[in-house]
């Protein structure tokens, strides 16, 4: 690999990680033949591109007995730039952190307040530490049935109604770009001496512009989890844990995060985390306003389409293109495929509502062809305005038992229509978002059901049941 393509930015100045898993690669080249793992030992010659870059943490970009420390630098830099005061790199995206900081807090059986737009990994999260679910909602847009910010009345209500719970656990900002007022969640649950807890999987880019939400630490978060992977130019699976202040103990969510973690981390995956902390600290306002400029650009040309609304405004990441379709008359799903026809894949469509990822990879001519495009293809696909779905997340659900009784009950399959009235032993959620409709320990309810059956023949991928195609469901057994 060229030096020009091995980091065209010169990040690996900046960068102790990522140097370290470029001199790796270097060193390895030059070496011989290792008797460690990986199993391919950095060879193509057999299992070919599938392997290429690889390089173990353990035994590539540091010693086998990591003896340099790289990785602990570039996670001191890291939290030094998130204004954090511990952070760890994980391989095992913000599904891992989810779990760790659920392991962090109580002891098994402790109420936790829970917004119920959380993603699966954190209910598994609940599972795995044995903690009761407290549900606070966030306000739904009623026309659009999509989720807004959770505000800081209800987490008052919740934490008065349930003095007993030992931590919050928020997603902030939603799927489809809401954010709300952190720092008054912050204000409140600290009020309560409570630590706040916050699933930014989608928000890696805040704190970075002036025109965006400070990062959740910042805005007084006790802790946040993100996916470097999702807006920032990281590797897949690439996701940082942070923390900041004693609310959250840091030596239990550090055992934490080693119980659910591989011993074997990618090298590369870990450094890319590193290239991206480094390329935020350099020219992340000036790359983040590229962005900003490209979206609103993008926003005001759809919004000229006759019955396409954009979602946004105050209260929504203005990265965000969320498209909300019913008034075209068009089929989300339908522009998607004409969109990955056309060689952009879109990253969410259901029927009514389409989301395209913009990051700093983009630049303002790639968001203007994609602007084009769909404008393009909404018009072909146009059909007579509808009303919009009722957003599957929209549902109440009704607990019965905790997440974890439920996960290990003894359950069986029944056809769908009889799973009505029973506990569901299984998580399902319309993907994306992975927003759980169903968790285990939920009562499965007529309008659970139709609102699933409804998502999935509209197109939706309704991911995690054991029977996609819903014909049966898992549920808890009757005694
Ligand atoms: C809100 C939220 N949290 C956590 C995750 C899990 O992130 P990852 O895929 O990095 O494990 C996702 C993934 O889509 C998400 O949307």
């Amino acid at each position: 690999m060229s030096k020009q393509t091995a980091d065209p930015l010169g990040l690996a100045g900046d960068a102790p990680l990522f140097a370290a898993y470029l001199a790796g690669l270097e060193r390895r080249a030059s070496l011989g033949h290792p008797f460690i793992t990986p199993g391919h030992k950095g060879s193509l010659s057999l299992t070919g591109s599938s392997v290429a870059g690889d390089l173990g943490l353990s035994g590539g970009v540091d010693t086998v007995k990591l003896s340099h420390g790289h990785l602990e630098q570039a996670e001191a830099l890291a939290a030094s730039l998130w204004g954090a005061d511990f952070c760890r790199f994980s391989v095992g995206g913000s599904t891992h952190g989810n779990q760790a900081l659920a392991l962090s807090v109580g002891q098994p059986g402790d109420e936790v307040i829970v917004s119920r737009t959380l993603h699966r990994s954190m209910l598994i999260g609940l599972v795995l530490a044995g903690l009761r679910p407290v549900w606070v909602r966030p306000a739904v847009d009623p026309r659009s049935g999509l989720p807004g910010a959770l505000e800081a009345r209800a987490l008052r209500e919740a934490i008065a109604s349930h003095p007993g719970a030992v931590a919050i656990f928020v997603g902030e900002p939603s799927y489809v770009g809401t954010f709300g007022p952190v720092t008054e969640l912050a204000a409140v649950a600290h009020e309560a001496g409570l630590p706040l807890v916050i699933d930014a999987a989608w928000a890696a880019h805040f704190g970075f512009h002036p025109d965006l939400p400070p990062s959740a630490i910042a805005a007084g978060a006790d802790a946040m989890v993100t996916s470097a992977h999702k807006v920032l130019p990281s590797y897949s699976q690439a996701a940082l844990v942070l923390t900041r202040g004693d609310r959250i103990d840091k030596a239990r969510l550090g055992r934490g995060l080693e119980a659910t973690y591989t011993t074997s981390p990618a090298g590369q995956i870990l450094a890319s985390i590193d290239a991206s902390r480094a390329l935020l600290a350099r020219e992340g306002e000036q790359l983040l306003g590229r962005t900003l400029a490209s979206v609103a650009e993008a926003r005001r040309r759809l919004q000229e389409v006759e019955g396409l609304e954009v979602f946004g405004g105050e209260g929504v990441d203005p990265t965000k293109l969320v498209l909300l379709l019913s008034g075209t008359g068009a089929h989300g799903v339908e522009v998607e495929e004409e969109m990955i026809a056309r060689g952009m894949p879109l990253e969410m469509a259901d029927r009514d509502t389409l989301v395209a990822l913009v990051t700093l990879a983009d630049t303002p001519a790639d968001v203007a062809a994609l602007t084009e495009a769909l404008i393009g293809v909404v018009e072909k696909k146009r059909g007579a305005p509808r009303p919009p779905l009722k957003a599957s997340w929209s549902v109440d659900p009704e607990t019965v038992l905790s997440p974890r009784e439920a996960f290990f009950a003894p359950s069986e399959r029944v056809t769908s229509p009889r799973a009505v009235g029973r506990v569901s032993a299984e998580l399902i959620a319309p993907y994306p978002p992975g927003v759980p409709v169903l968790a285990p320990g939920e009562l499965v309810t007529e309008e659970v059901l139709a609102a699933l059956l409804e998502a999935k023949a509209e197109g939706v991928r309704v991911a995690y049941a054991g029977d996609p195609s819903l014909t049966t469901l898992e549920v808890v057994r009757q005694p």
